[in-house]
């Protein structure tokens, strides 16, 4: 059986871009750039996207078509190709933790953006029309408190069909599943995203008689007035490169999975460009033409600062629908708002889901359906610890590890294994083969020195002002904290459980299985 493939460089760019653009892109970037600067985060935002995201990426989509050629598509068999050591294998592991742990919450929030999709059709939210009466709606859709719902089954069930949803695409494999999947879901949801930011300019100012100030222009001006002081706080800085991070999807083991698919020499130094340049339209353009410039127009902006500090759920899951309620169509806006939050949550869940699946198949011999229901199932039983722990803050706790620590460590890694031990020469050549365009050398240099060097100062800095303080607990609230233990232990374990399957499958031999990509053959799925 030869290895599945890509059927298009389309289909491959829009999976790609489906991996990438997700929750982040709507909901956390403008939350991040209002929040840290305003225009000016857009400084260390992009000093980030062009010292470290790019770079990092194309050291990703190198290592993924390299480790796919000998038939790996998680990192612990990348990394092995590229370093014939047997701790390198091992190393790979935090390509298959990381994937692992961020799908177990981020598949509730997406499952939430199904059920608010349904609520706004049915209008089950509207009479919840103030920012109060909203927020115990949905509190009590997850469980927590009183209001509309008597229970969580509402969010239970529509769990359970994101879930299936996820696992039905994964199984039909790469070509048949994922990139049909992503030729319907990336054009719908740019297209929701376009329809959204026109009708977010066309409100102007809606009550003009009695908050003439209230108005999108006024919106814009939160996000984009720079604050060039703020720039001198590493704060920013930090913020700044752990969002390049999560909305590009680098860090994570996901992109490595991906490429691990594309054929032989294939380009990919374009394809990868194009991606992330696509990551970008929708995260800067539309992301930040949305949910905040909308919510000054009906809040003001002293409210909208409140929200804006209060997160990403508030300004997703409250104030936007309390907008709909207040404006013609205001079910389907709502629909089209939270379907298209589905759309770009899914799209970004099955790739977390694809290292392991492609793991259990090439290093214990699954077929492809039973690597794939045996990883739903673990994953679901996983998600269940989320939805019943969900007010003890056991998914900040995942979060901070899992999604914002852990993505700088691994990009250390791969950096260092790529540029370093395989050597530079040899990546250089690895990235360009077969390459549609012609990468200014310079990059040589940046992925060699300044990445690993701006990625080490990072982790300094973090480690210092961010990670300590969270190991300890500083700011935690008493009663949240043995939950937050019971999250760490459950991330313990998926890493002993990872790491022993990692020693289980190389046992004989000390390496990991591989197998020289055929070069034609029938799809494995
Ligand atoms: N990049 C995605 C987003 O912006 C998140 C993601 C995380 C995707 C992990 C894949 C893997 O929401």
């Amino acid at each position: 059986m030869a290895r599945e493939n890509w059927n298009s460089r389309i289909g491959l760019i829009l999976a790609m871009a489906g991996n990438a653009v997700g929750l982040g892109n709507f909901l956390r970037f403008p939350v991040q750039a209002a929040q840290n600067g305003g225009g000016a985060f857009m400084i260390p935002y992009f000093t980030a996207f062009v010292l470290l995201a790019i770079p990092l990426m194309w050291v990703e989509w190198s290592i993924g078509r390299y480790g796919g050629k000998y038939n790996h598509g998680s990192l612990p068999g990348m990394l092995e190709t590229m370093w014939d050591h047997p701790i390198s294998k091992y190393l790979g592991v935090i390509g298959l933790f990381i994937s692992t742990i961020i799908i177990i919450y981020y598949t509730y929030i997406e499952s939430w953006t199904l059920g608010f999709s349904f609520f706004s059709l049915t209008k089950e939210y509207f009479g919840s029309d103030t920012f109060d009466s909203m927020s115990s709606f949905l509190g009590s859709y997850q469980g927590k408190g009183e209001g509309h719902f008597a229970s969580i089954l509402p969010a239970y069930i529509f769990l359970l069909i994101t879930m299936a949803m996820n696992f039905w695409v994964l199984s039909k494999g790469i070509s048949k599943g994922i990139e049909i999947f992503a030729k319907i879901a990336l054009p719908a949801l740019l297209f929701f995203g376009i329809v959204l930011a026109i009708w977010v300019f066309t409100v102007g100012t809606p009550d003009l008689i009695k908050h003439p100030d209230w108005s999108v222009a006024k919106g814009f001006a939160f996000i984009w007035n720079p604050d060039f002081e703020s720039l001198s706080q590493s704060k920013i800085w930090l913020a700044a490169a752990g969002q390049v991070f999560f909305t590009l999807s680098v860090g994570m083991g996901t992109l490595h999975a991906y490429a691990s698919y594309v054929k032989g020499n294939d380009d990919i130094a374009l394809s990868g460009l194009t991606t992330a340049s696509l990551n970008e339209f929708t995260e800067v353009i539309l992301g930040a033409s949305i949910a905040i410039p909308i919510a000054v127009a009906f809040f003001g902006l002293n409210q909208t600062q409140e929200i804006a500090a209060g997160g990403a759920y508030d300004l997703g899951f409250v104030s936007m629908p309390v907008i709909f309620q207040q404006i013609p169509m205001g079910s389907y806006i709502g629909f089209m708002w939270f379907f298209l939050l589905f759309f770009a949550g899914i799209t970004s869940s099955v790739a977390m889901a694809q290292p392991l699946i492609s793991f259990l198949k090439e290093q214990f011999g699954f077929t492809h359906k039973k690597a794939t229901a045996v990883i739903g199932l673990s994953i679901f039983m996983c998600v269940n610890f989320i939805v019943v722990f969900y007010e003890y803050g056991v998914l900040g706790e995942m979060d901070y590890w899992a999604g914002t620590f852990s993505l700088v460590v691994l990009a250390l890694l791969e950096v260092i294994v790529f540029a370093w031990i395989f050597g530079m020469d040899k990546g250089w050549r690895e990235l360009n083969a077969g390459s549609d365009i012609k990468i200014p050398l310079v990059f040589k240099f940046i992925i060699k020195f300044i990445t690993p060097i701006y990625l080490i100062v990072i982790l300094v800095f973090w480690i210092k002002q961010e990670a300590i303080p969270t190991l300890m607990m500083d700011s935690v609230e008493p009663e949240q904290v043995p939950y937050r233990w019971l999250a760490r232990g459950l991330m313990v374990t998926v890493l002993g459980i990872l790491l022993l399957m990692i020693k289980k499958a190389s046992s004989k031999t000390g390496r990991l299985k591989f197998k020289m990509r055929e070069q034609s053959g029938e799809d494995d799925v």
